[in-house]
Order: structure tokens, then sequence, then C-alpha cells
């Protein structure tokens, strides 16, 4: 049996004064699928950080097959077969699948024969229960195909023992349960042990044989999965019972109400200079939250950087209320269109900043924020203050670095900001990525609060539960161009995803 057995005993790590782990012991059997769920902050990058040796622990013990291992590197951690899968791909898009797997080995002989690597992986395919073919480009291959081409990968280098931080988030649901499947197949075979940290109860439901729940840095509840349920694991995370909040009564949008944002026959160019948005046009009216559904790569990003100035328009026009936009800093803050851009951390912060600098960064230069020619400290001080207590971020420290805080706290840092006033037009793509499910629901209730107070919203996600449950009309983008759009009341998810799904169907023909 191939698989590892993982013990990890008494491990802490502190940052400064705050003890990310503490005391945390777990066991994680050859051969099973074990989730560790815990709410934003609780430490689970941490604790896998660890073990994989980019941020070793400060105390305790790491045991593989029953043996104490010494895990200071990246390196150490792959030597003894323990591998690491990403949310976002890691595998070279301009490359093919066998250069890919090839090059993923490290040290590549100077006179590498192709024919006999190429003959040598289709034996290594060929013993898989899965498989992509060797020789296509790896752009062109779909989100659920990338991400079985990294667990193809982990397994070509011999990991025994594979962690998985928030596999599906890039994925459909279909391409989710099919991957998820794939993954739960390898470890009954008893080729890999895989722990696998996620936000959704569901995949924890149906694909991991055990639990260990983590809040504040602490174990607080394992169980094996057939003798739990989704409300016991939610309690152990946020510590209380879980409430679903009642979802508050809608107004329909005004017939009449004024177009806030108007799209004209957009073009946008992708970074390989062919066009990833083409000839696009869209209103979003006052109070409206249109959604946008796709698969991921069909010109979304493109669109979306386009609207926050980050990308040139090739032809057409946006407008905002009226006018003519151009996404300069002046006009953003003028006619308030505010963002909440995917990957926040990189697209939306400075990271070497304080949580009180980037909470700043819109109005740093309005006079509310200066004091005389240097900006107003205490000022920005009790703002951020303010916020991080409205949006519940932790810690809730306004001096410590952006990017010392959790993926999800983050993003509810740069909300915070993005909502501290009300605006005519947001601009949210993917705005709940990674966050735990209390976390999702809080800002799906801000996003809904900024459309009754008459904010246009214009709603980019990949999840379509997301936009049936917010956006009061879909429309469906496929390779660039808007091919559907509906009222989300009579949307159909089977019909969404039809035409979801029209680039790859057009790509097979
Ligand atoms: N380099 C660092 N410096 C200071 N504090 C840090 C650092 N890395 C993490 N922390 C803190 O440690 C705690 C645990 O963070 P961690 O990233 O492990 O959480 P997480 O469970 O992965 O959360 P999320 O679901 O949001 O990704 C957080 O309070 C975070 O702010
Ligand atoms: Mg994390």
């Amino acid at each position: 049996m191939a698989a590892l057995t993982l013990d990890i005993f008494r491990a802490s790590k502190s940052f400064g004064g705050l003890r990310a782990l503490d005391d945390v012991s777990m066991r994680v059997a050859a051969g099973s699928v074990h989730a560790l769920l815990g709410e934003n902050g609780a430490g689970k990058s941490t604790l896998v950080k660890g073990l994989i040796g980019y941020s070793p622990l400060d105390q305790g013990s790491i045991l593989l097959d029953g043996r104490e291992c010494a895990i200071a590197s990246p390196r150490d951690a792959h030597a003894l077969g323990v591998g690491m899968v990403y949310q976002h791909f890691t595998v070279a898009p301009g490359l093919t699948v066998a250069e890919n797997l090839l090059l993923a080995r490290g040290r590549l002989p100077w006179n590498i024969s192709w024919k006999k690597e190429h003959a040598a992986l289709a034996r290594f395919m060929d013993t898989m229960p899965f498989r992509v073919a060797l020789d296509r480009a790896v752009g062109g291959l779909s989100a659920g195909e990338k991400q079985k081409l990294e667990l193809l990968k982990q397994l070509y280098l011999q990991r025994r023992l594979l962690i998985l931080d928030e596999p599906t988030s890039v994925l459909t649901p279909q391409e989710a349960q099919e991957v998820l499947g794939l993954v739960r197949g390898l470890t009954q075979r008893g080729q890999l042990t895989v722990l696998m940290i996620t936000h959704k109860f569901h995949e924890v439901m149906a694909f991991a044989d055990t639990v260990t729940v983590l809040r504040k840095g602490k174990v607080v509840g394992h169980a094996a999965v057939a003798q739990t349920n989704e409300n016991e694991l939610a309690s152990w995370m946020m510590g209380q019972a879980r409430v679903a909040a009642a979802a508050a009564p809608r107004k329909s949008v005004a017939p009449d109400a004024p177009v806030a944002l108007a799209l004209e026959h957009l073009r946008v160019a992708s970074d390989r200079g062919t066009q990833a948005v083409r000839d696009l046009s869209l209103q979003v009216q006052r109070g409206e939250i249109v959604g946008i559904a796709g698969i991921s790569g069909n010109g979304q990003k493109e669109l979306v950087e386009a609207l926050l100035g980050q990308r040139r328009i090739l032809d057409g026009t946006v407008k905002v209320n009226g006018s003519p936009y151009h996404a300069t800093r002046e006009q953003m803050l003028a006619q308030k269109v505010f963002s909440l851009p995917e990957e926040p951390l990189h697209n939306a912060c400075v990271a070497g900043m304080s949580v009180a600098e980037n909470m700043a960064l819109r109005d740093f230069d309005r006079p509310a924020m200066r004091r005389g020619w240097r900006v107003n400290r205490a000022a920005m001080q009790s703002r951020a203050q303010k916020l991080i207590a409205a949006f519940n971020v932790r810690p809730p420290a306004p001096e410590s670095a952006i990017d010392t805080l959790s993926g999800g706290n983050v993003q509810r840092a740069i909300l915070a900001r993005e909502l501290s006033e009300p605006v005519n037009v947001l601009v949210a793509a993917n705005p709940v990525f990674g966050l735990d499910f209390a976390a999702v629901s809080d800002i799906h209730a801000r996003i809904v609060a900024a459309r009754e107070l008459g904010t246009a919203v214009l709603l980019v996600s990949e999840d379509l539960d997301e936009l049936l449950e917010l956006a009061d009309r879909i429309a469906v983008i496929s390779n660039g161009v808007i091919v559907h759009v509906t009222q989300a009341r009579d949307a159909d998810r089977a019909v969404l995803g039809h035409f979801m799904a029209g680039r790859e169907a057009a790509a097979a023909r």
C-alpha cells in the first residue's frame, strides 16, 4: 500500500502574540480522505504550510507511517512523498500535458529523448484510473481537466499524501463532483491519503471519511463523517448553533428605473492579443443585480478588468448614469463605481501596507483624511476600527500588515472599504471565493442591501447557486459574447448550463 498515514502531534505556531495553531493533534489514516474545516482565520493554511514545509511549525511532531519526520522545506516534504494541490492551477498553459509532467520532475537531462520520455509517460497514463491526452496544450483544457492534470502530476511525482487546499473552488459543480470522485477512488485503491481543506459542507459529507474542525487555532472536533452532520460541523466551526438567516423580502426592480451602467458593443483584448470580450452589450438598472454566469476563462476576467481600468478597451463604450466612463481613479470616486475584484490580495491591496492604510486607499487624498499635506493617521485609524468592527475582520488590528490576514479576512477588509459608503455601481467578481459559510451569508446580505439602496450591481460569478440566489437577471457569457439573458426567477439551471457549456461544445465539434 502506497498511501501514508499522517499523525500530527501537539503542533503549535505563533505569529507575534497570535497563536495561530495551538496544540493541534490529529490523525489521517492511510487511504482515507480527511477534511479540514474551520472558519476564516482558524489556522487551516497555517497547519498545511507546516506540513508541506513552506512555513515550518514552531512546535510539534509530524509522523508519516509512524516515523517522525523533519520537514523544514517543501523539498523535504516532496522527498517524503508529501505534495500539495492549490486552489489555483500551477500548470503552464503554453506547454502540452506531456511537457508539464516532465518539467514537474525538476532536473531534466540535457540530452532528453522525447520519444523515450513520451513512451514512459504513456505507460504511466495507462496505469491511471483517468487520463488527459498527453499532446494537448494545457491552455486549451477546461478547468476540470486542469485540476485532473494537477492530480496526475502529483501521482507522477509519486506523492503518497496529498494536501488539497480548496481544490474545487474554480470548478463547475459537475467538474467538482468528478474530480473529488477520482480523488476518492485513488484513496480507496490505497494509492493515496488525502487531507483536504474545504468550506463546502456537501463536499465533506459526500467525499470525506473523517473530518477535523479547527477554531481559533485549536481542534474543536474530530468525527467520522458517517457519524456527524452539517449542523454539528457548523456549530463546531462557529462555536454556536447555526442560525439560518431568513432572506429579506425584496422589492422587484422598477421597470422605469434608470440605467446606471451601460456597456455598448464592448471589445476587450486578452493577454494573447485575441479578443476576450466581443461585442458585448448589457445594461444594469439602479437597484438591480445582473449576474454574469459562465465557465471561467470565457472573458469574465477581462471584462471586469476593463471596467476597473486595468485593461484597455479596444472598442465600444461604458456609460455610468448616461455619461461616458473611463475608469480613472477620479471618475471612480466621482461616479462612485466601486469593485470587489477577484483575488483581492493581488488586485485590490498593497501587500506590505497595514489594514488601515489599505482601507484608506480610496480616499487618503481627500480632506477628511488629511491634516495639511500629511495623512491624518488618527482619522484613518479610527475609521479602520469602525469598518473592522462592522465587517468583523479578524484579528481586529488596524496596524497589522494586510498580507498576514487569512484569505477570508483580506476579502472582508476590502469589502469594508468598497461598501463603506453608498455607491452607484458595484462590480463584484466571485466575491465570496474562499469564504466560510457565515461570511458568505454576511457578504451576500451586504450586496443585497446595497441593491436595496439603489446600487446597480454587476455580479460575475462561476457559482450558479450564488447567481440564482442574488441576481435579478442572469446573463450567460460564452467565448466573450452574451449568449443568453433571463430573469433569475424564471431561470432554469439546465438551460443556463447548456449555454455556459457552449464554448466547449463548439470546440468539440
Ligand atoms: N505570516 C503571518 N503573519 C502574521 N499572522 C499570520 C500570518 N499568517 C497567518 N497569520 C494569522 O494566523 C491566523 C490563521 O490564519 P490561516 O491563514 O491559517 O487561516 P485559514 O484557516 O487558512 O483561513 P481562511 O479560510 O481565511 O483561508 C489568522 O489570524 C492570520 O491572520
Ligand atoms: Mg487559508
